[in-house]
């Protein structure tokens, strides 16, 4: 692990000088930094949560200390400003910091792109933040909240290219290099590209093998072209390498269990869940954690693997952020355990907030949650509630524009799966064609993919004059 903290010397050697007289405070961003890129806790610093603190106590006016904690809280957690006055008090505390103090001009960037994605223009944050990577190409934090925020826009090129532009102007010698490989990697795998992503994944790992989210892109790459054997003994070879990676540990275990499940091997999916997912999704509450359990138990539901006994606690731990609406792919989420868990009521109360939030919210997922996540919503609610045909119509019309809701394209084969599952189970003959023409065309994909075999085997059972 890097442990070589720049102080400020060393930040104006990197052509990115750090506004703070503090050594400390300079050294302390660097820790936080390395690991938000890295997902890890690095304990020689308390973590993130440690270093964080360190930083701030050393300087409390540290602009750029200050958009880096605002921006892992609002990246990170997926806070809500309109619904937390005190994250709203640390937004503005940043801006009025900015504005009096002699801050450098790609200091003063970052704080326009945070005020941005805190009023959820998220697409806006990133084209400043592409413009502060222009001049200094060396910028990780920029690259990194990029990346992050093209993943959960469903930019895929975006966030292929944004590394590919910067990563040739980079020295080997420099902190954190091996890490745009990985990052390279996902958006390569993201766009098809899986001989080059596997090239890249591969080469960050070989630099360093502790990189989770190689190790993840790999892992994509592996789900993409139907390796899931390969997938399964890479992350078993590997396991000790990435699970100490905290915040990408479960997502990695997550892939693990959908290869088990595209092979059939359900009680080894549920073995992951039960001991090493449940452990961590319950503990960390992260939406990130969270997703991966509830679409773990919805991909098992799917299989004809009840999963009732384990959605009450889904269900529970996603009721603090069922007004949050930070991101669409999540309100899927939620809406899954609402139904997973039987609670009509509650479903129908949270379609209202997203309703809501739709008519007087603003910014990026207000449109995309009017455009396209409501519509996922209310298909969850027909599809659990019978009323197949409903849930079909209503995500053959939005199909294509899935990928805006965010996440990867292995995360939002979900969706496909509710699609296909809705018109296999629909009574009416032209439901029963369209799900032979969807199975056909996901064969055409993946050809290796034994779920696609056993649901085809269904649609070739059920009867079409
Ligand atoms: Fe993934």
């Amino acid at each position: 692990m890097h442990s070589n903290w720049r102080n400020k010397k060393a930040w104006e050697s990197f052509a990115l000088p750090l506004s703070s007289p503090s050594d400390e405070a300079c050294k302390m961003f660097d820790a936080t930094v390395t690991q938000y890129v890295g997902w890890y806790d690095d304990d020689s610093v308390g973590g993130i949560e440690g270093s964080l603190s360190k930083m701030m106590s050393a300087d409390q006016n540290f602009v750029m200390g200050h958009v880096l904690k605002n921006g892992l809280e609002l990246l990170g957690t997926g806070r809500n400003l309109k619904l937390d006055p005190e994250l709203k008090a640390d937004l503005d505390l940043m801006i009025t910091l900015a504005e009096k103090s002699p801050v450098c001009d790609w200091e003063r960037k970052h704080v326009q792109a945070m005020h941005q994605w805190s009023k959820g223009n998220m697409k806006k944050a990133s084209l400043v933040w592409e413009d502060i990577l222009t001049e200094k190409p060396t910028d990780v934090l920029a690259l990194k909240f990029a990346h992050d925020t093209y993943f959960y826009l469903g930019c895929l090129p975006d966030m292929r290219d944004s590394v590919a532009r910067v990563l040739p102007q980079w020295k080997k010698s420099m902190p954190l290099y091996s890490y745009l490989y990985g990052m390279l990697a996902f958006g390569q795998e993201e766009t098809n590209l899986f001989t080059e992503a596997e090239k890249s994944a591969l080469k960050a790992l070989s630099l360093n093998k502790r990189d989770a989210w190689a190790t993840h892109a790999f892992s994509h790459v592996n789900e993409m072209l139907g390796r899931q054997k390969q997938g399964s003994d890479f992350l078993e070879k590997t396991e000790t390498d990435w699970a100490s990676c905290g915040m990408l540990a479960c997502h990695n275990y997550w892939h693990w269990a959908v290869y088990h499940i595209e092979r059939g091997n359900y009680e080894d999916a549920i073995g992951i869940y039960e001991n090493a997912i449940y452990p961590r999704f319950t503990k960390s509450g992260a939406m990130l954690d969270i997703v991966d359990a509830v679409s773990l138990l919805y991909r098992l539901e799917f299989e004809g693997i009840s999963c009732s006994d384990k959605w009450k606690e889904a269900f529970e731990i996603c009721q603090p952020h069922k007004d949050d609406h930070i991101l669409s792919f999540n309100d899927a989420h939620i809406m899954m355990t609402c139904m997973g868990s039987n609670n009509q009521e509650e479903a129908q109360i949270f379609l209202q907030s997203l309703q809501n939030f739709i008519n007087n919210g603003e910014g990026d997922n207000r449109n995309i949650s009017e455009n396209v996540g409501k519509a996922i919503c209310e298909a969850i609610f027909a599809y659990k509630n019978g009323d197949f045909e409903l849930a079909v119509d209503l995500l053959m019309s939005i199909r294509y524009q899935i990928v805006t809701i965010g996440g990867s394209n292995a995360q939002r084969d979900v969706f496909n799966l509710l699609l296909i599952n809705a018109a296999l189970k629909s009574p009416l003959q032209k439901y029963q064609q369209l799900a032979r023409g969807l199975l056909y065309a996901r064969k055409c994909f993946k050809e290796n993919a034994p779920m696609t075999d056993r649901l085809m085997a269904r649609a070739l059972g059920n009867h079409v004059d």
